[in-house]
């Protein structure tokens, strides 16, 4: 069995920070402690560098079928960018299509996946039609190792349930043990504003956001949570951007209810303004849209505070040219935005280097809650003995520019583009390999696995 042995490097995790050596016996950790008395086939010098978790984006769209047309990334292209950005997991979403079975989806998803990502992956389920043959479903997904159920309450006659199925669908994965998850916002409201504004020819993609206020996502969080707290399922809002959806998850644990909050790093550090009259802001078209900087301040008050334990990305990428299908109508525009390359160095640089999160926030925001929540704890999430050695060694003084001419994501723009950073990760390891070193990819197609999850272990 090939061995490597890490040197002198700052580790770091959700509860330990010291400088130490690492020793990796082919896909695991088998010995963390100063000064490690062994040799090995090989040897990094992490002098300098800080050693972090693989990190884990819970939230990515790869090779996604959505509104006429397919998400560019696909499990190859989208995972390979994901481990130049220090993300050795990343978890992806199977569509059910109404009228169609879960295990059709999966077997859909499992073809485009299996052989080809270049990074460890797992999936969410996402149930778009739960019926009484849905229902029998849910138990052999969570045997497949599926154990998280998502819901849209918006994009009504393509992935929207209602509450009733909500409610079934709750009582069901309760029974197994899993989680159900939410893209809580309200459908029909936000369809009605939609149609207004197209009415009034208001059709520039400012009018996606304007159509998607606060209220709607705070709406249907609160009663996301209100359906949860009824079930007793483990629950969990994906993609939470203001403060008005916070405030309903605070309100919650008054009752002493748990209900995890996933933000994406574009709601930390974009905001609405680029949302001008021009074409150029359907670069952040997505849902839902990026909000006012005090809802970046009661996110980053919302990590600190352990209301919100995920940063991901809801890595959703569209070509510029698919992006102008809806040149002429905001709503057209497909939603979403690429980031699964860049989510840990935007984290580290904007959050630990400009002191608004600490480092140990940084690895469990990044990683190990997304590990705990998602029942993959601890073999992923964390540095231990027998653990995967996925690891990321951070420069955290070294400077870089982000721009589409240099990233590894399948799209032509960035939504950063110019954003000068401060941290940048070296090397990484994915189930003791050198998955990349120096900006080079050191594995190929292929040898990222599917994880196959348990229940959350928070
Ligand atoms: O705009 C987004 N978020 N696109 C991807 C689908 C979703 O809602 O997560
Ligand atoms: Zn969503
Ligand atoms: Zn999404």
């Amino acid at each position: 069995m090939a061995s490597l042995l890490i040197k002198n490097g700052r580790v770091v995790t959700a509860d330990s920070d010291a400088v130490c050596d690492i020793l990796v016996e082919g896909e695991t950790i088998a010995a963390i402690g100063k000064n490690l008395p062994v040799q090995a086939d090989e040897t990094i010098d992490a002098t300098g560098k800080i050693i972090v978790p693989g990190g884990i984006d819970p939230h990515v769209h790869l090779d996604m079928p959505f509104m006429g047309t397919f998400s560019s990334d696909t499990h190859e292209t989208g995972t390979r960018a994901a481990l130049h950005g220090g993300t050795t997991t990343a978890i992806d979403f199977v569509l059910q299509k109404q009228g169609h079975s879960l295990r059709e989806a999966l077997t859909e998803w499992q073809g485009r996946a299996t052989g080809t990502a270049v990074g460890d992956y797992s999936f969410h389920m996402a149930v778009t039609d739960f019926n009484p043959s849905t229902k029998e479903e849910i138990k052999d997904m969570v045997a497949e190792g599926i154990t998280s159920f998502k819901t849209f309450m918006a994009y009504k006659g393509a992935l929207m349930i209602d509450d009733a199925q909500m409610v079934g669908l709750m009582q069901e994965v309760r029974r197994h043990g899993g989680l159900v998850t939410a893209h809580a916002t309200n459908g029909d409201m936000i369809d009605t504003l939609i149609a207004q504004h197209r009415a009034a020819g208001k059709l520039t993609p400012r009018y996606h956001y304007l159509s998607q206020p606060e209220v709607t996502e705070a709406e249907a969080s609160g009663r996301f949570a209100d359906i949860a707290n009824y079930t007793g399922v483990n629950s969990y809002i994906v993609h939470l951007t203001c403060e008005g959806a916070l405030n309903q998850v605070r309100r919650a644990t008054e009752r002493n209810q748990r209900v995890f909050v996933e933000t994406c790093i574009q709601y930390l550090l974009l905001d609405a303004s680029l949302y001008g009259d021009d074409f150029e802001g359907a670069k952040w078209v997505m849902s839902p849209p990026l909000r006012e900087p005090k809802d970046q301040q009661t996110l980053w008050a919302g990590i600190n505070q352990g209301l919100v334990q995920v940063v991901g990305t809801d890595h959703c990428p569209f070509m510029w040219e698919q992006k102008r299908m809806g040149a002429d109508d905001f709503s057209k525009i497909p939603n979403g935005h690429p980031a699964i390359e860049h989510r840990m160095e935007l984290l580290f640089s904007e959050g630990v280097n400009k002191g608004r999160i600490s480092l140990q926030k940084f690895v469990e925001v990044s990683s190990t809650n997304s590990a705990k929540i998602f029942g993959m704890f601890p073999r992923k999430g964390t540095i231990s003995i027998g653990a995967d050695a996925d690891l990321v060694l951070i420069d955290p003084e070294k400077k870089h520019t982000i721009s589409a001419e240099t990233h590894h994501m399948n799209v032509d723009y960035s939504g950063y583009e110019g954003w000068e950073l401060t941290g940048k990760i070296e090397t990484v390891l994915l189930r003791g390999q050198v998955a990349v070193d120096a900006g080079e990819t050191k594995v190929g197609r292929g040898y990222g696995q599917f994880i196959k999850r348990g229940p959350v272990n928070y």
